[in-house]
């Protein structure tokens, strides 16, 4: 059968439109699908975390297409929000396999800063056809970004509109085309719109026909738009002569974008085979080549860069690499993460923290160590490790479970990171557990009670929590289940509150990610926040 949308479409941009649960990132998916079978040069953004399921065959069962995940829940390569050069460069190498991007274990902020670095490389490096895939790509190119954002968006604009010379082909998905850039929405030459009912999206797909195509048929679409089913749209090729109302054909991988059930989680696709470990060594030298590469920095710049890298970076990359090292992909990530952070600690000619020291054998070279108390400061912990800790000692003799002291720690208690800090705290004698239970050791009270900051009060963790689950509409999600509690809300409410379709991919992907860090319960199909997002400290 030959698909509704033609080859020839495929080597221009791609604008697909449609409100939530439409089936925007389903029809994508079946493009990116044939263009990896054919062997062409694949990559997708994917800020939602819903593209692994290309890596299932479609019961989930067995291996589905050889794809790379760099981040999120089932990537090969962990990543930070300062890698997005390096990733870039990997990703414009004629060597690199299909990839996808999953940002959806990072923040807003954190998104910005990856894509920042990842746009602007990836559009010099790369000279080869390459499919790249946006979806919610309203985030990257908005019509009015805020401050922080217009370097990306600027980025971004400046692939698309100038990219095709150097190979990108862009595929831009987004549920909102009244918010994404004017100036990109123009630069599609095919345009797929599925179900879309505000005036105003309408609207910004009616610009793009005033730009392309004929008028009269125009309205004929614009008008149908409201009323389609799930999966179905039409396509619009003015160059290709191609203007079809139809319903897309179903994926051969697996759906991992659909809702999961209430109870159920995620299923984890079966991995085809990938050279990770190489892959994974590139991104080591790219990596060192990035870093060696930047320009000089005065010595304010270097030491506010150092403490920054102590503070947020070293400590979680390490242990990210060390989970891909436990998840069995080779011992090249740890090595890579020592690199980098070697290589960082070079540049600005600092000795290594003793709290970012190895405990398994792949200490770096030691440094000069200037003179210090034999007992370690406190300030020297690592930040995610220390606030872990602060926890306990602030709330002795409290004891609390994993997913309570994850919560006040504001660290996802299934996390790779959090697992390694509680390792490195029980090792140095600091905590105690029960196997359920978590507390302060004595010897952590006496050392670090006298420093450990007030507990934070409740409302300022469900703060917390509101604002890193992520921008817009996660953090709405959570916010109204902690405004009702303690009383029990329908999903169906639930989505209507924040303006999600309850079966729709977005909807289900902010849910597991309340759901991975235990802020919310669930009782059949109803839903309310954890009450841990209300354990208040004792006075
Ligand atoms: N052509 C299709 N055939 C069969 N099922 C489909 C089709 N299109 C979509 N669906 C179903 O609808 C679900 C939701 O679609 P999808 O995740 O693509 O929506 P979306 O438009 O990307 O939504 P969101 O904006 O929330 O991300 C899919 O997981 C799939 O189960
Ligand atoms: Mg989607």
């Amino acid at each position: 059968m030959t698909h509704p949308i033609p080859d020839a479409a495929l080597s221009q941009h791609v604008l697909i439109v449609g409100m939530t649960g439409a089936g925007k990132t389903y029809t994508a998916k079946g493009l990116a699908e044939r263009l990896i079978r054919d062997g062409r040069r694949v990559c997708v953004i994917d800020p939602l975390g819903v593209w692994a399921g290309l890596r299932s065959s479609t019961d989930g069962s067995g291996p589905g297409l050889p794809v790379l995940i760099f981040g999120g829940e089932h990537g090969d390569v962990p990543i930070r929000d300062d890698m997005g050069r390096a990733v870039a460069g990997i990703v414009a190498d004629a060597s690199c396999p299909p990839s996808i991007i999953d940002l959806s274990e990072m923040s807003g902020g954190e998104m910005k800063r990856f894509m920042t670095g990842f746009a602007s490389e990836v559009y010099k490096a790369n000279r080869l056809p390459l499919h790249l895939f946006v979806d919610e790509a309203d985030e990257f190119i908005p019509q009015q970004p805020m401050p922080d954002a217009t370097v990306l968006s600027g980025e971004m604009d400046r692939i698309v509109r100038r990219g095709r010379a150097r190979g990108f082909r862009v595929t831009m998905i987004t549920q909102r085309p009244a918010v994404l850039h004017k100036n990109v929405v123009t630069q599609a030459a095919t345009l797929v719109a599925l179900r879309l009912v505000s005036k105003q999206d309408r609207d910004a797909v009616d610009g793009w026909i005033k730009g392309v195509a004929d008028a009269a048929e125009g309205k004929r679409v614009l008008s149908a738009l409201p009323g389609l089913d799930t999966g179905q749209g039409w396509v619009w090729s003015p160059q290709a002569g191609v203007l079809d109302l139809v319903t897309f054909p179903p994926i051969s991988t697996y759906d991992s974008s659909r809702t999961p059930e209430a109870g159920h989680d995620y299923r984890a696709p079966t991995l085809a085979s990938i050279d990770v470990a190489a892959i994974a060594e590139k991104l080591e030298a790219l990596g060192d080549h990035q870093q060696a590469e930047k320009p000089r920095k005065s010595k304010a710049d270097q030491d506010r860069m150092l403490a920054d890298l102590q503070a947020r970076h070293a400590e979680e990359l390490k242990s990210a690499f060390r989970d891909g090292y436990l998840t069995g992909h080779g011992d090249a990530m740890g090595a890579a993460a020592e690199q980098i952070i070697a290589a960082a600690r070079a540049l600005t000619k600092q000795p290594a923290p003793d709290a970012i020291r190895s405990t398994e054998g792949v200490t770096p070279p030691a440094p000069p160590q200037p003179a210090r108390q034999h007992r370690p400061a406190p300030a020297k912990m690592g930040g995610g490790q220390r606030r872990m800790l602060d926890v306990l000692v602030s709330r002795h003799p409290d004891r609390l479970t994993r997913a309570q002291w994850g919560t006040l720690a504001k660290l996802r208690h299934t996390g790779g990171t959090f697992g390694t800090y509680l390792s490195r705290l029980k090792g140095a004698g600091l905590v105690e557990d029960d196997g359920t239970l978590f507390w302060a050791s004595d010897e952590a009270v006496r050392q670090f009670g006298a420093d450990a900051p007030k507990p934070e009060s409740a409302a300022a963790i469900r703060e917390h929590w509101i604002a890193v689950v992520g921008s817009g509409a996660a953090g709405r999600l959570l916010a109204a289940l902690v405004d009702e509690f303690p009383g029990w809300m329908r999903r169906e409410t639930l989505a209507t509150l924040t303006d999600l379709s309850a079966t729709g991919g977005t909807f289900g992907t902010y849910l597991s990610r309340l759901r991975g860090n235990d802020l919310i319960e669930e009782d059949g199909g109803l839903l309310r926040a954890s009450a841990d997002l209300f354990m208040e400290p004792a006075p």
